[in-house]
């Protein structure tokens, strides 16, 4: 099974990653939680991209599509991975395409602008699994730490309520296209086009859970 899962900043591609990727026993392929690992690390591109992810921008198309290229090559992706937040541009997903990779589902969590910035003022993160929380919302079992190790929730730096709007008009300027982009890929219906299925997300997780996992078929 491969797929992307597609949807705004804060739609919940996270919180629905780590239920699909549990199911189907295949890894998630963050490139968010890539770059985030890589500045904490102070790579080289850690450097680059702490600005760009701070000031709610994109990482450069290359740099992207290299990461996700060299992971996937990975014995674990074998079987089969789930995109959580890439690709985010045409460029991004004309080079899957071009690479040969075939993409079964494409799944569009769809969540009003609206409802996105109190979604984010209240998300907890655990830093070294991605693991996502939300205070009201999507509680952790106890306040400020993550559920399997016990370690400290921190808040993300580009969470700040301007960057989620400057990351939601990118997101409709460069990223939204792509619900047309497989929408139609989808519609033609080649053997390699993958199936769309487009869920509500402004629901509560479990409902959208159950929704998005009965459309995998699972
Ligand atoms: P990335 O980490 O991918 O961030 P994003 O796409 O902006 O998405 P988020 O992680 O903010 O939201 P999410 O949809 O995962 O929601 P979550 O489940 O956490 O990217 C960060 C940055 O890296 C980008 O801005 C860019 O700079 C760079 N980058 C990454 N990929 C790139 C690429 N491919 N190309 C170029 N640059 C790239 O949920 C949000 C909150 O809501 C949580 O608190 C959660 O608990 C809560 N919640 C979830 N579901 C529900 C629900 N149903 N009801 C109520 N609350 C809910
Ligand atoms: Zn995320």
């Amino acid at each position: 099974m491969r797929l992307i899962l597609l949807g705004a900043p804060g739609a919940g591609k996270g919180t629905q990653a780590n239920f699909i990727k549990e199911k189907f026993g295949i890894p998630q392929i963050s490139t968010g939680d890539m770059l985030r690992a890589a500045v904490k690390a102070g790579t080289p591109l850690g450097l680059e991209a702490k600005s760009i992810m701070d000031a709610g921008g994109l990482v450069r198309d290359d740099i992207i599509i290299g990461l996700v290229k060299e992971r996937i090559a990975q014995d674990d992706c074998a079987n089969g991975f789930l995109f959580d937040g890439f690709p985010r541009t045409i460029p991004q997903a004309e080079a899957m395409i071009a690479a040969g990779v075939d993409i079964d589902y494409v799944v569009e969590i769809d969540v009003p602008d609206a409802a996105i910035v109190e979604r984010m003022a209240g998300r907890r993160v655990h830093l070294a699994s991605g693991r996502t929380y939300h205070v009201a919302f999507n509680p952790p079992k106890v306040a400020g730490k993550d559920d399997v190790t016990g370690e400290d929730l921190i808040q993300r730096d580009d969470d700040q309520e301007e960057t989620v709007k400057k990351r939601l008009s990118v997101y409709h300027e460069q990223t939204a296209v792509l619900v047309g982009f497989y929408g139609k890929l989808a519609a033609a219906g080649s053997a390699k086009a993958p199936k769309y299925v487009k869920v509500d997300g402004a629901r509560a997780v479990e409902t959208v859970r159950d929704e998005v996992l009965k459309a995998l078929g699972a």
